[in-house]
C-alpha cells in the first residue's frame, strides 16, 4: 500500500509503498480517509519524543478518521509500530476507535481531535468545575485558540490568553477570552502582568503549552510573598514544550502557594481518557462547529508539506 514512511530520523518522510498491515488478535483493519499532522506526529518522527521507540522504518501518524470493515466511521488512534495513520491502511483496536458524528467531515474531525482533546483532557485532569477561571499558557497555537473556546463553552468564568504572536493575540477575544498578555514583553514586565492576572482573576487552573521561560515566569508570579495563609488552589496542567524542555522551579513557589503541578498527555491521562475527551469533542463540535483553519493536503505531497507549518493552520493528509 501506498504510505509516508520514515526512514531517518532527520529527514521528511517519503510516500512510497510499504508492507500492508496484519491484522492481528483483537485488532481491527482502518480505511483511512484523513490523518491530521500535528505536533507530537513530528515530534515522534524526529525521535525527540518520549514515546518514540527508536526503531526505522515506520509510518507516521497517531490519529485519524478512517472505516472500520462494517462501513462504520471512526476516529481512531493508531495502536502498534510501524503502522500509523499516514497510509492508505492503518490498525487499531475497537476500543481505541471513537464514532464520528454526521456533522462533522473527515477533515475536520482528523484536525480538531488532537488539539481540541488536549484542553478537553487536561480539564478533566485538573477537575474543572464551572465557574472557575482559567489562564492558558500559548494560546495562539491550534491547540491554544481551542482551548479558549472550550474554556468559554464550559463555562469558564474568567479565560485569560498568554501568547506571544500579536496578531493571533487580537483574535482571542472573538474566540472567548475575556483578556489577553503578550508574553513579548521584558520578564519584569511579563512577572508583574501574571501576577495581577493570578490575583486580581483568581485564577484556579492554568493549561500551559509552553513550559520553557514563560512558565518559569508564570509559576514565579503564582508564588506569593508576605506568609499569608490558606493560599487558593492553583492546578497547573503541562500539556505542551512549544517554549523548553526543562525549567528551574524555586521550592518556595511551591510552599507559599496553593500550586498543584499536574501533566496531561499519552502516559498521564489514560487512553479512555483521551478518548472520552474526543468524544466529547466531537459531540459539542456536531451542536455548534469550532472554529479551526484546516489545510487539507493528499499524502503523496508529504514530504514536501512537512515542514511547513503555517501558524494557526493544522494539515491533513488525505491517502
Ligand atoms: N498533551 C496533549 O494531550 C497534547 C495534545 C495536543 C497538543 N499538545 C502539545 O501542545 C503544543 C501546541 O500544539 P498545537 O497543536 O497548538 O501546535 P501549533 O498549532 O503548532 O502551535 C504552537 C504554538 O506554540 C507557540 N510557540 C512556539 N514556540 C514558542 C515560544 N518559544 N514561546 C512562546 N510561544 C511559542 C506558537 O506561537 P507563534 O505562533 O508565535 O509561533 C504557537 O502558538 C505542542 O507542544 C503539542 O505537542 C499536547
Amino acid at each position: 500500500m501506498k504510505a509516508a514512511i520514515v526512514e531517518a530520523f532527520d529527514h521528511p518522510p517519503r510516500y512510497a509503498d510499504f508492507a500492508e498491515p496484519i491484522v492481528g488478535d483483537g485488532e481491527v483493519l482502518v480505511d483511512v480517509k484523513a490523518a491530521g499532522l500535528h505536533q507530537v506526529v513530528r515530534s515522534l518522527a524526529s525521535g525527540r519524543h518520549y514515546g518514540s521507540t527508536g526503531e526505522l522504518p515506520f509510518v507516521p501518524g497517531l490519529d485519524g478518521v478512517g472505516r472500520l470493515a462494517n462501513g462504520q466511521r471512526v476516529y481512531f488512534a493508531a495502536t502498534r509500530p510501524p503502522y500509523g495513520t499516514f497510509a492508505a491502511r492503518s490498525i487499531t483496536r475497537p476500543a481505541m476507535c471513537v464514532p464520528v458524528p454526521d456533522e462533522l467531515d473527515d477533515v475536520t474531525a482528523a484536525a480538531l481531535a488532537n488539539p481540541a482533546m488536549s484542553s478537553g483532557a487536561a480539564l478533566m485532569r485538573a477537575q474543572f468545575v464551572a465557574g472557575e477561571n482559567i489562564l492558558i499558557l500559548g494560546a495562539t497555537g491550534v491547540a491554544g485558540r481551542l482551548a479558549v473556546e472550550i474554556a468559554r463553552r464550559r463555562g469558564a468564568g474568567r479565560v485569560i490568553a498568554a501568547g506571544r504572536d500579536a496578531k493571533a493575540l487580537a483574535e482571542l477575544p472573538a474566540l472567548g477570552a475575556d483578556s489577553v498578555i503578550s508574553l513579548n514583553q521584558e520578564q519584569d514586565a511579563l512577572e508583574k502582568a501574571f501576577r495581577a492576572a493570578v490575583a486580581e482573576a483568581k485564577i484556579n487552573v492554568v493549561l500551559d503549552y509552553l513550559w520553557g521561560q514563560p512558565a518559569e515566569t508564570l509559576l514565579q508570579a503564582i508564588g506569593r510573598k508576605g506568609g499569608s495563609f490558606a493560599a487558593p488552589r492553583i492546578r497547573f496542567v503541562q500539556i505542551g514544550s512549544m517554549a523548553g524542555e526543562a525549567i528551574t522551579l524555586p521550592a518556595a513557589n511551591l510552599r507559599s502557594s496553593g500550586l498543584e503541578l499536574l501533566g496531561s498527555g499519552f502516559g498521564s491521562a489514560s487512553p479512555q481518557q483521551l478518548l472520552e475527551a474526543v468524544g466529547e469533542i466531537f459531540q459539542e463540535a456536531a451542536r455548534k462547529p469550532f472554529q479551526i483553519s484546516v489545510n487539507p493536503a493528499p499524502l503523496e505531497k508529504v514530504e514536501s508539506l512537512w515542514n511547513n507549518s503555517e501558524q494557526g493552520v493544522r494539515l491533513v493528509f488525505q491517502p
